[in-house]
């Protein structure tokens, strides 16, 4: 399946398709994957059969990702609120997870793949964060996109995380508060050394940030759906990368033509 998304593209019939080469492809894009809970109620099946079709279509978003050209992908697989969630639904995604790693990780390296994850691991089952560490080292030669889970991820944490780390390089005498800026904050994310997000995609119809990203979306574009995680199709995508091509990013400045 992953060989048909990396085929070249067919010849592209709409005036509107999107055209990587010649047209701005996001280098960075952030989704949170919601709705899958609605999408399986929908269907008279349990939240969790949501969340089995919601990580098979990241497997779908990815491939069009890297056809794209698309540098990196972060997606919100787990929040540091999310487990206030009942305890199976929890032991669920956290499976699904695992068994995520187990089985496409050799599809991943095949397409030249990298993986990182986002998020503080260190309440994640031993087991799992065996499987990541390892997932990440034999990947970790790879040169394509970056596929950037975040699990177990909250934005605050990950700010006061980075304070944390400042301040003690400050107290080590490593550096001088008067030296930390935008560049040093930025290497003690989890993103370090990741473009900033250009576009946020939000699925299921809400509309807040939910302590996704919050110091790398301070400048992403924003679009939103009321479609669902699991019915987010690549045509979905391709409208968002159209509207997208159509902002005029002005990160506070002026575009106006000389
Ligand atoms: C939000 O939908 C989704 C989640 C909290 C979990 C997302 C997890 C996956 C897509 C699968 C796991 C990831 C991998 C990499 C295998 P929701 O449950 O909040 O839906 P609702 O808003 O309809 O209740």
């Amino acid at each position: 399946m992953f060989k048909k998304i990396f085929a070249p593209a067919a010849p592209v019939q709409k005036e509107e398709s999107i055209q990587p080469q010649l047209k701005a492809v996001p280098r960075h894009i952030a989704v949170i994957m919601d709705g899958n809970g609605r999408w399986a109620k929908e269907r008279g099946k349990p939240r969790t059969f949501g969340h089995r079709a919601g990580g098979q279509n990241l497997k779908t978003i990815l491939r069009c990702c890297a056809r794209l050209g698309v540098e990196a992908l972060t997606a919100y697989a787990f929040s540091t609120e999310n487990w206030k969630r009942p305890l199976t639904e929890v032991d669920f995604i956290m499976e699904l997870f695992a068994s995520y790693l187990d089985s496409e990780v050799a599809e991943l390296d095949a397409n030249n793949v990298q993986l990182r994850f986002s998020g503080d691991r260190s309440r994640l089952a031993p087991s799992l964060q065996k499987k990541m560490a390892a997932a990440e080292a034999s990947l970790a030669h790879n040169t394509g996109i970056v596929l950037n889970l975040a699990v177990n991820y909250g934005g605050r944490a990950e700010i006061i995380r980075a304070a944390q780390k400042l301040a003690a390089q400050v107290k080590a005498g490593e550096l001088r508060p008067e030296e930390i800026d935008e560049a040093r904050f930025e290497a003690e994310l989890y993103t370090a050394g990741l473009p900033a997000p250009d576009l946020l995609i939000r699925t299921g119809g809400d509309l807040r940030v939910s302590n996704f990203l919050l110091w790398q979306i301070a400048y992403a574009e924003l679009w939103t759906t009321q479609v669902y995680w699991p019915d987010f199709t690549p045509q979905l995508l391709e409208e968002a990368l159209l509207a997208y091509q159509k902002r005029d990013r002005r990160y506070g400045g002026l575009n106006t033509k000389p």
